[in-house]
């Protein structure tokens, strides 16, 4: 376990260096902190909440895994003054941030809580959309170093905290370790390979075990696909070599052919249905092959990605103009604290609260934290490019890439475009 403590601390550094935005003053007022007695003025339209709870919305994006649901229903009973309602949002991180901004433009007090993304979680902040919680942390005996600090970089800003971590995230290559041979294993679990390996070993190992793809992963025009062209480029290091060994991959046999359609659903419902032999996905996936998978996790093995896996994640802050700052606060807590256990024993995910690590029940549950393949991974994470306005950035990359993988568009325009774009 202390290896994993250690690098997992590793993790959080690389995290630190997604987050290093460029700073510009944020309107910040003293947060108001602990819970008085709340007002009556619950959103009287939408369901039928008891008189004297209140009731705070949850903005977040839909969940593969029962586990946002029970770490809700975990809150809704541990106490009686607020009742939290999950507005279950798309789980494309581009078009949940374009609906949240809509409303946050408008001022409006629909959410009281926030998830965001890491890559966009700064710029609410920026914005002055999210209320700063320093005074509640300290009031609550909070501090930051017991949180992943990666998470905790990527929603500070101009020296104030906005968010806790919902959960870290990092990219993994899944295997069925019933079909890969002992020798391709090891080789992957260590990371010591290519993507031109891969995609051979795919090709090799499709259609046995009853798998009728050799590999997928993201390659559908949104934000998955500058995940994995990050992975691809080495980190951006080699933008060219990326693109080129991403449509090697995309036109090879072995994924399926509608594989430039494929987000994190399509790549997991094939993975866990035994479809494939390699899928590229997130922590979450390991839990949902024990949740609703037709394989089991004896047969599955984690193994880092050839270029690096990239961090990804999300976090949890308060809308500016909610009417429940208290309550918004109280339920936040709840979830980065002791619902980290929830979100890890029953979704796979990542703990963000750094003292569920080594929970006997987190590490009992969660298999894939102890695995060499998970902790090489870790070792070897890498960032999405640092930008100040980085959904442009990241529009810019992903249109020239999917275009290039699709055919309509040269090499030498797609390197050029994205060049351009890791250049502003
Ligand atoms: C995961 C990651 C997030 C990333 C998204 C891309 O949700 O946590 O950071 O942007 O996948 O699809």
């Amino acid at each position: 376990m202390k290896k994993i403590l250690g690098i997992l601390l590793a993790l959080t550094m690389v995290l630190a260096l997604l987050a290093g935005c460029a700073s510009t003053p944020a309107a910040t007022e003293p947060a108001a902190t602990d819970a008085t007695k709340p007002a009556q003025e619950a959103p009287a339209e939408t369901q039928a909440v008891p008189a004297e709870r209140v009731m705070i919305k949850f903005a977040a994006q839909a969940d593969s895994t029962p586990a946002t649901q029970a770490v809700v229903d975990a809150y809704n009973a541990s106490q009686d003054m607020y009742t939290v309602e999950w507005i279950d949002m798309t789980n494309d991180s581009g078009a949940m941030r374009e609906q949240i901004l809509t409303s946050m433009q408008a001022g409006s007090s629909d959410y009281d809580v926030l998830s965001m993304d890491v890559v966009w979680a700064g710029e609410f902040a920026a914005a002055g959309y999210i209320e700063p919680i320093d005074q509640m942390m300290q009031a609550d005996g909070l501090k930051i170093s017991q949180f992943n600090a990666g998470s905790m970089t990527a929603g500070n800003y101009n020296a104030k905290q906005y968010t806790l971590p919902f959960f870290p995230d990092l990219g993994l290559l899944y295997f069925r370790k019933d079909i890969v041979s002992a020798e391709d294993a090891a080789k992957l679990v260590s990371g010591d390979y290519t993507y031109a390996d891969l995609q051979t070993m795919a090709e090799t190992y499709m259609g046995q075990g009853g798998t009728t793809d050799g590999i997928v992963f993201q390659a559908k025009l949104y934000e998955g696909l500058v995940c994995n062209l990050t992975e691809y480029t080495a980190g951006w290091t080699d933008v060219e070599g990326g693109l080129v060994a991403l449509k090697s991959m995309v036109d090879s046999p072995a994924s399926p052919v509608d594989i430039l359609n494929y987000s994190e659903g399509e790549t997991h419902n094939s993975f866990i249905k035994g479809a494939s032999v390699f899928a590229r996905n997130w922590p979450y996936q390991w839990g949902m092959i024990a949740s609703e998978g037709t394989i089991s996790q004896d047969v599955v093995d984690v193994a880092p990605l050839p270029g690096g896996s990239t961090v990804g994640g999300w976090l949890l802050g308060i809308n500016k103009n909610s009417a429940n700052k208290d309550g918004a606060w109280d339920f936040m807590k709840f979830v980065a604290t002791q619902g980290q256990k929830i979100m890890s024993v029953q979704g796979g995910y990542l703990p963000g609260y750094n003292e569920m690590l080594s929970d006997a029940d987190v590490v009992a549950a969660n298999a894939m934290l102890s695995m060499p393949g998970f902790q090489n991974a870790l070792a070897t994470t890498i960032s999405r490019p640092v930008s100040a306005h980085y959904s442009e950035t990241s529009d810019a990359i992903m249109n020239a890439a999917h275009a290039y993988l699709s055919g309509e568009m040269e090499l030498s325009a797609a390197v050029e475009a994205i060049n351009t774009a890791l250049a502003n």
